[in-house]
């Protein structure tokens, strides 16, 4: 099913799913915007929606409720690329009566394929990777059969339909996602490495590294990594992350990832968490890879940092 924002595809999903009087189990690690919709609209309808550390794993059962209509996922997290062990949540929810939502942008249908892995219902805003060209914003959502009818009924009632010039983009998009995924991959491992390296920079965040506190997970369920992740800086003025951000030729300052061109942001989590920390000692910040030379990449981000420094802590 095709919807007009990767956003709509999320609430179209959820509101498909759950009623008054029903429990939704959020990953506390969701995309703002999601958890927004779920704070916002879903209690006015009478949903109880209670967040759960994305580490949690098998230990979900704990907090399954007779009333447990869904369990929401996202790997990996937003911003902050927690891996979530999603057939072991599966299992739990499966057994609680509970149907599983992947929100799966991240692995794009290429790199990670949730039904596969026991989710009922997998949710892409296609706005970024399929469509490739920032040019286009949609969503889908993929439902197994257990879960079709319902959401296509919602789908329907809910007039979330997609128009035919876009979705002739997406498309032509499609067909270079393999080998345009493929260059994400690769330079967002190599500025992932090279960030590492720098004495500017606390930690990077990127499931690909062995650093990452879930790579053996994301291995083992991953076939591949897209272009985004994160770092964090040392502790830095205001003024000096200004003199980073705002030097660089070749990165812009956008939120919507997936498309060819690289990004950055700066991200506050703390402001999005209830049950796990947002705090990662130091200013976290988005990257995404784009389909631009590599060494120009890193030059840039060179030149970056030596204009912080020039500002001094
Ligand atoms: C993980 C994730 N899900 C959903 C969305 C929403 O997509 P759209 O911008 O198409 O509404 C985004 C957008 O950034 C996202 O990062």
């Amino acid at each position: 099913m095709l919807t007009p924002s990767g956003l709509s595809a999320v609430t179209t999903a959820l509101l498909a799913h759950l009623k008054a009087g029903d429990h939704l189990l959020m990953v506390d690690s969701v995309y703002g915007p999601s958890r927004a919709f779920c704070d916002k609209m879903l209690t006015q309808i009478g949903v109880e929606v209670e967040y759960y550390d994305p580490r949690i794993g098998a230990g979900i059962s704990a907090l399954m409720k007779p009333n447990t209509a869904v369990v929401y996922t996202e790997s990996p997290g937003s911003n902050s690329f927690e891996i979530q062990d999603i057939p072991a949540i599966c299992e739990a929810a499966h057994a609680g009566g509970a149907i599983v939502m992947a929100d799966n942008t991240y692995g794009a249908g290429y790199y990670f394929r949730p039904l596969d892995h026991g989710v009922d219902i997998s949710i892409h805003a296609i706005t970024k990777y399929l469509c490739g060209h920032s040019d286009v914003m949609m969503g889908s959502i993929t439902a197994n059969e257990a879960a079709w009818h319902k959401t296509i009924a919602a789908h329907g009632t809910l007039g979330q339909t997609a128009g035919p010039d876009d979705v002739y983009l997406v498309l032509r998009g499609i067909r270079t996602l393999g080998v345009r995924l493929d260059r994400h991959m690769q330079t967002g491992i190599a500025l992932a490495r090279w960030l590492e390296a720098r004495p500017e920079v606390k930690q990077v965040i990127h499931p690909a590294l062995e650093s990452h506190p879930d790579h053996a997970l994301w291995k083992r369920d991953f076939s591949g990594a897209c272009g985004l992740f994160s770092f964090v800086l040392n502790p830095c003025s205001e003024e000096a992350l200004a003199a980073f951000l705002d030097n660089l030729d070749l990165y812009g300052m956008g939120y919507s990832w997936g498309g060819y061109e690289s990004l950055i942001v700066p991200q506050d989590m703390t402001k999005y968490r209830t049950v796990t920390s947002g705090d990662f000692g130091g200013q976290l910040v988005r990257v995404h890879a784009g389909l631009e030379n590599i060494d120009d990449l890193i030059a840039d981000l060179a030149h970056g940092f030596s204009c912080m420094a020039a500002v001094g802590d």
